[in-house]
């Protein structure tokens, strides 16, 4: 399938591991320039370095250490990225986010809401209110935001969580709408239990092992998703074979949801 992205210039967040790495990834393969945002510049520039071994060579793609929940932070990176891309933006992943502390929402820390609703909610506004002019200018876009299964149900003991990635499937929508006329397609992938560093506890410590074997036999494909399969799914929603998909969230689940 022929995604058209070669020599598109991609701005994933969360792009120093897990699934954000995978996705950047995924896009170099695809022969696009990526533009890779996260807190941890050691990690960042490992990615980029793995994404110039898949070919493309030194300086195609860019490592930009920004903390997605400071506006001025973005800013600046934002002014770096459209350095780096002489004025272009083709496609933005809104990936950054993490997990929460469990607590039931009446004993969860002011401070725990805050922190989660801001990485994982306000971020995917404040990057894409910076990355979106730019965008707009293209004539023809895409943004594609990584929610969470945690968005379309009530996961106990982690309220903020669940509550900022239902945010981000209606924050899709209201992108969807209101940046159509610009040429701007939004969407979503809202990923099931995936191989990832944010639940390596979950899935290594003998002492989650009962918790680890309950989420894996409720999942209908009896297993844990890889980074590379929600990558797989970004890259469609990004690319010109979804050319006619705006406002849509795709799970990639497993079947967690189905039953
Ligand atoms: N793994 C799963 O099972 C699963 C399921 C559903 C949804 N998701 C979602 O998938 C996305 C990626 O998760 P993951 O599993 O790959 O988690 P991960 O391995 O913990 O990676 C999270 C990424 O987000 C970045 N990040 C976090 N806070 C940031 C901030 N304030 N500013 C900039 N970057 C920030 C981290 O980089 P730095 O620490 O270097 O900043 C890292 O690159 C998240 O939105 C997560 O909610 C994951």
């Amino acid at each position: 399938m022929e995604l058209g992205l070669e020599d598109k210039v991609a701005v994933v967040t969360g792009a120093s591991r897990g699934i954000g790495r995978e996705i950047a990834m995924a896009f170099a393969r695809e022969g696009a320039r990526v533009a890779a945002l996260a807190r941890t510049e050691e990690d960042l520039r490992q990615t980029v370095e793995m994404m110039e071994s898949e070919g493309g060579g030194r300086g195609r793609h860019l490592a930009r250490p920004c903390d997605v929940t400071d506006p001025d932070e973005i800013s600046s990176a934002m002014e770096s990225v459209i350095h780096f891309s002489k004025g272009r933006i083709d496609i933005l992943v809104n990936n950054a986010g993490g997990r929460q502390n469990f607590a039931r929402l009446d004993r969860l820390d002011i401070e725990e809401w805050r922190r989660a609703v801001e990485s994982n909610l306000s971020s995917v506004f404040y990057v894409s209110r910076a990355a979106v002019p730019w965008m707009m200018a293209r004539g023809r876009s895409s943004i594609v935001n990584v929610a969470s299964i945690a968005g379309p149900v009530g996961f106990a003991r982690i309220g903020a969580y669940t509550a900022a990635k239902a945010g981000v499937i209606a924050l899709t929508k209201v992108m969807a709408v209101e940046w159509a006329e610009f040429g701007i397609r939004a969407n979503a992938v809202a990923p099931g239990w995936t191989e990832s560093p944010m639940n390596y506890e979950l899935r290594t410590d003998p002492s989650n092992r009962d918790l680890f074997e309950e989420i894996r036999d409720q999942t209908l494909l009896k297993r844990f998703g890889v980074p590379s399969e929600i990558a797989d799914a970004v890259l469609f929603l990004a690319g010109s074979t979804a050319g006619y998909i705006t406002g849509e969230t795709l799970l990639v689940d497993g079947g967690w949801l189905a039953v």
